[in-house]
């Protein structure tokens, strides 16, 4: 599917695989997951731009690239998003974090808005959001939808698992977007859950079940 780019690093795909198994503890399943948002945060700010700047080396000067990381904000699609974001704060510590809530009506699956809050200056920041699930895709697009009111340089969509109707949602929704995943799974439930899948990542992350 143009436009998504499955993150398919082996040493991704086998912590995804522990992740997924049913008896993982919360904890275990925390530690993974901050694992495995390091290295998709490796892949998904390959492209970020770089600016050269001098600094001495013990033996001389030269000029030699960094990234702005304060220029990057990560917006974490809470509550389960949040569960990406210190493996992605490991590699871009400067970044800022903004956060959207947003939760499932159980009738209609919809996306409803109850938080939204961002770091000034969002027209000079590239945004990367995080939502380990893509699952029927409403919280995504509306998510989105909502970041783009505020003017970001660029926008990604970074996720664990995404099912092939929200891929389709999204894209619809959203074509400007890239979206990143670890993998594409089968399809969803009457519930709206994605099989195979995880389960509930916030409640794997956070142990509420
Ligand atoms: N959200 C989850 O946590 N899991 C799913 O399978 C779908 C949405």
């Amino acid at each position: 599917m143009p436009g998504v780019q499955v993150l398919s690093h082996p040493l991704i795909q086998h912590k995804l695989t522990l992740l997924r198994e049913k008896d993982r503890s919360s904890s275990s399943f925390r530690r993974l997951l901050q694992e495995i948002s390091l290295l998709m945060a490796y892949e998904v700010t390959r492209d970020m731009p770089t600016q050269l700047v001098e600094i001495e080396t013990p033996l001389e000067r030269m000029q030699s690239p960094v990234i702005d990381g304060k220029k990057t904000v990560f917006v974490v699609i809470m509550r389960a998003g949040a569960g990406l974001l210190d493996g992605m704060l490991d590699v871009v510590p400067g970044a800022r974090v903004g956060h959207v809530g947003l939760y499932r009506n159980p009738d209609t699956l919809e996306a409803v808005e109850y938080y939204f809050k961002m770091p000034a200056g969002m027209p000079e920041r590239d945004a990367i959001v995080l939502d380990p699930m893509l699952a029927t895709g409403h919280s995504a697009v509306a998510a989105v939808t909502r970041l783009k009111a505020t003017n970001p340089r660029s926008i990604r969509f970074v996720c664990l698992l995404a099912a092939p109707e929200g891929l389709r949602t999204f894209r619809e929704a959203h074509p400007d977007v890239p979206v990143y995943t670890a993998a594409i799974d089968r399809q969803l439930n009457d519930h709206g859950y994605i099989l195979p899948g995880l389960g509930d990542a916030g409640d794997r992350i956070y142990g509420t079940k």
